[in-house]
């Protein structure tokens, strides 16, 4: 069953169609040409989890795991995002799961597909599907990994380092913006970065984010 519109706030002539379930939203998503991203990449990422759940979380875009696979956060920052899910006691499996742009950006390196931050355009383009998700999944709490999506939803004034970890209303919700896992795996200690410092400090953030839901 569907609704009139406004997925893409388009003209009467061209709207689309705001479906009420994630299962068809997922189905027009996967025919997505609003950018050009659809035309390097396997397939739309769309997020997962359940329709129910009370705790969004959004990444910047899929890598090139997510690309192959099909869904968001399967690989490395994946794979650190559940470590930390887990100690800080937050199941994901409760959690649905998405990204701020739902194709992979990236340039060849030789045969190595090297991840590019997408552009404003990019995440404009995508920004109707994820506010699609986020209405039709309605949660309490929202989290945002890493400044692309703190800026997507929050807007370019958004400073990560000074604002992450500190719960805000937004919309009829409450933000919690965080960094990136990847920003974890990349730490640099001659940047004076210290990765176990800045996994317990995702660690908190998550925290505070589950514990909003109790
Ligand atoms: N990084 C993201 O932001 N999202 C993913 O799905 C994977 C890596």
């Amino acid at each position: 069953m569907t609704e009139p519109l406004d997925l893409f706030g388009d003209t009467a002539d061209t709207a689309t169609e705001l479906p009420h379930d994630l299962d068809a939203l997922r189905a027009q998503a996967a025919g997505c040409t609003r950018c050009e991203l659809y035309q390097d990449t396997t397939q739309t990422v769309f997020g997962t989890g359940p329709a129910t759940a009370r705790l969004v979380m959004v990444g910047e875009q899929p890598g090139d795991q997510e690309d192959r696979e099909g869904a968001p956060f399967v690989g490395p920052a994946g794979r650190l995002l559940d470590e930390a899910l887990d100690e800080a006691g937050v199941a994901r499996d409760d959690a649905y799961v998405t990204n701020a742009v739902k194709h992979f950006n990236f340039r060849y390196q030789g045969k190595r597909r090297i991840h590019e931050t997408p552009k404003a355009g990019h995440i404009r383009a995508c920004r109707p599907w994820l506010d699609a998700e986020l209405a039709l999944v309605k949660p309490q709490v929202l989290l945002t990994l890493g400044a692309t999506a703190g800026k997507a939803l929050l807007g370019p004034k958004f400073r990560i380092t000074a604002e992450r970890g500190e719960p805000r209303p937004w919309n009829d919700l409450t933000l919690v913006p965080t960094i990136h896992p990847s920003a974890i795996l990349r730490a640099d200690p001659a940047r004076g970065q210290d990765r176990d410092e800045m996994f317990a400090g995702f660690v908190a953030d998550l925290r505070t984010a589950g514990e909003l839901l109790r």
